[in-house]
């Protein structure tokens, strides 16, 4: 009989070389303006669907003293808090410090992630009610993605409305992806009930490119075609609960629209009917 030699088993894992590294498992290119990528999952993460962590990349080294340090955004987790891995949806930006460099980023490669999750567009934070809208733009739908696919969602609400205001046709597609996809995902219909999907109404709409539906939801609002289209009463604080990610003037003016109809921002701390996120530009 020969002598073996012992075999030494390498790990797949890595030796993490960024602080708080984690490891790029897929990036998916939508339009020259957005992509998506997802990244392994800390041990110790725990967060609630909605909220947002620090996302980033070392940045180049100071001329004069050659350190470097980290250049973070925030950034909503667009998977739910049960999923394996983080997901999350982003802009691109070709001149923008952070997104110019992150949207090069490949399978293999590291980012830094501040495991410390934070927000206000969390269930915790709004009191009960009958139907939940979710309003965003761009790339506000990122934490409504983590949301959609929460259990949570459909436990408290008969009814979830998300709205998603674009530019172009092109940039719906990541959000129309994820609600097709629930319809068929097996574990959301075991975990959740078997067509769970069929209280999502989606309402996407366009404001510079034809698509079926043209306008910005809060004009659409206004004029009381989104409430016919979607077959709702208008907002009412006894039944309607928001939450709203989007670029700052939508924030705005949607916020000033719910004040109007009588819906009071909520807090962790303090829960009522509605709570904002500014939705992350670069
Ligand atoms: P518009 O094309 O009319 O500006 P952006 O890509 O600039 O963040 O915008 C995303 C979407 O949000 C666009 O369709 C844009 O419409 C829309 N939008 C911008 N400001 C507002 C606002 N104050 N109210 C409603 N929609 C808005």
């Amino acid at each position: 009989m020969t002598e073996q030699s012992p075999v030494t088993i390498q790990t797949a894992k890595p030796v993490p070389t960024l602080p708080d590294a984690q490891m790029v498992t897929g990036v998916k290119h939508y339009t020259d303006r957005l992509f998506s990528f997802r990244v392994t999952r800390p041990a110790s993460l725990r967060f609630r669907s909605g909220e947002f962590v620090m996302i980033g990349l070392m940045g180049d080294p100071d001329p004069k003293t050659g350190k470097q340090k980290p250049l973070l955004r925030a950034y909503s987790i667009a998977s739910p808090s049960w999923d394996e891995e983080l997901e999350f949806y982003s802009i691109k930006v070709q001149d923008g410090p952070l997104t110019s460099r992150l949207q090069h980023i490949q399978p293999g490669d590291e980012v830094i992630l501040r495991p410390k999750p934070v927000g206000t567009l969390v269930h915790d934070a709004l009191l009960p009610g009958k139907r939940i809208w979710f309003f965003a733009t761009g790339t506000g739908f990122a934490p409504f993605a983590s949301l959609l696919r929460e259990p949570q969602t459909y436990e408290d609400y008969d009814e979830i409305i998300i709205t998603h205001t674009c530019r172009e046709v092109g940039e719906l597609t990541y959000g129309r992806d994820l609600i097709e996809a629930l319809k068929s995902d097996e574990l959301l219909n075991e975990v959740i009930g078997d067509g769970f999907w069929e209280k999502i109404k989606y309402y996407p709409t366009t404001t510079r490119e034809k698509s079926p539906k043209m306008g910005r939801i809060t004009d659409l609002m206004r004029s009381g075609e989104a409430f016919a289209d979607l077959g709702v009463p208008p907002l009412n604080a006894d039944t309607d609960r928001v939450m709203i990610c989007g670029n700052l003037a939508f924030n705005l003016e949607l916020k000033d629209m719910l004040e109007e109809y009588g819906l009071v921002e909520g807090a962790n701390s303090k829960p009522q009917h509605y709570v904002v996120e500014k939705a992350f530009l670069d």
